[in-house]
């Protein structure tokens, strides 16, 4: 079986030399569509690809990033949904995976990669699925092989977590990608981040920008609370202040510095992420984020202005490591 599923991916390989590919790998590291890196690091689900047109369906995928609990703190994709939508007459197929689910599936224990969700397609309807070539991934492959999505496990103790991952192969000519920054992996084209940066005037770091576009992003349902109430207040209670939340708090979960020291503190970097969009928001007026953040970030490097910020408007005592 295994065999068989190999030969028929190497032949696919070969027949379809003008895929178009987004591919993460290590938990954080993109190449999209355009072949552009890009940097994924925060520990929340966001839209890799939206409504993308590939053969005879519109793809959604969308991945959801965990920190991961070691000491090492790298970052995982730990969930996978993907909606399908058939363009000939709508009808609709959404499914998840985790890693949990995915393990079962290659232990033998689960006779499917994904759980199905949602939709009148049946699984069976639209997908077969299989491990791909490598032992630690899993895939839904389209059944006339118009596209696949394959989702890589974390492996505890491999020191690079090499596979923890995902991509969408687009083997159709048909292949009509949405643009960024509705989906991450962009519509293809090479310099499209620094193009929405000069349209809409943010001349900030591609991380800044991403964090900002995601957690303004209504297209994403957030499960994490710490999520959601990121997402809810960027949305809803920012009053003109989102993107200067996003330069200053982005760092909290995307530099190890600021996570593992959070951590050190017996706190979680998904709460300190949110205290400190919660308090930028705020106009830094909120004591509760303001104490919360003193709590999260004592004994920390200083994080841009907000440190002192906290120092001075709720915790003489914080610790600024220099
Ligand atoms: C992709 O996005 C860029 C930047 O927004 C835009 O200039 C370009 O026309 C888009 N390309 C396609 C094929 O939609
Ligand atoms: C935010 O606070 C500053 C300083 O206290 C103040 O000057 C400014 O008007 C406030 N901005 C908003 C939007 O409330």
């Amino acid at each position: 079986m295994l065999k068989l599923i190999l030969v028929a991916m190497v032949f696919v390989a070969v027949v379809h030399a003008d895929t178009n590919s987004c591919i993460m790998r290590r938990g954080k590291k993109m190449r999209t569509f355009s072949n552009t890196k890009e940097r994924i690091k925060f520990p929340c689900k966001y839209n890799a690809v939206r409504d993308t047109v590939c053969g005879s369906y519109k793809v959604t995928v969308t991945p959801g990033n965990a920190i991961e609990a070691d000491k090492n703190k790298r970052y995982i994709v730990k969930t996978m949904f993907v909606g399908v939508e058939r363009i000939s007459d709508g009808m609709k197929w959404e499914g998840r995976s985790d890693l949990k689910i995915a393990k079962k599936f290659l232990d033998g224990s689960k006779d499917a990669p994904f759980n199905k969700k949602d939709g009148a397609l049946e699984t069976t309807d639209v997908f077969n699925f299989g491990p791909t070539t490598e032992d630690d991934e899993v895939s839904l492959i389209e059944k006339n092989n118009e596209f696949e999505v394959v989702f890589g496990l974390y492996m505890p103790g491999d020191t690079w977590h090499r596979r923890s991952g995902f991509q969408f192969n687009c083997h159709s000519a048909n292949f009509q990608p949405s643009g960024y920054p509705d989906q991450i992996c962009g519509n293809g084209t090479k310099d499209e981040v620094a193009t929405f940066k000069k349209a809409n005037d943010m001349k900030d770091s591609r991380q800044a920008v991403l964090f900002h576009q995601v957690f303004t992003n209504m297209g994403v349902v957030q499960t994490n609370s710490d999520c959601l109430t990121t997402s809810r207040t960027m949305s809803n209670k920012c009053d003109g202040k989102e993107f200067e939340a996003a330069q200053q708090c982005w760092q909290v979960v995307g530099k190890k510095r600021f996570h593992r020291c959070v951590t050190k503190n017996l706190e979680v970097p998904e709460s300190a992420m949110r205290h400190c969009v919660e308090y930028v928001c705020s106009n830094y007026t909120d004591l509760n984020s303001c104490h919360a953040l003193s709590d999260e970030l004592d004994g920390c490097q200083e994080l841009g202005d907000i440190s002192m910020k906290v120092k001075k408007h709720c915790a003489p005592d914080l610790a600024i490591k220099s």
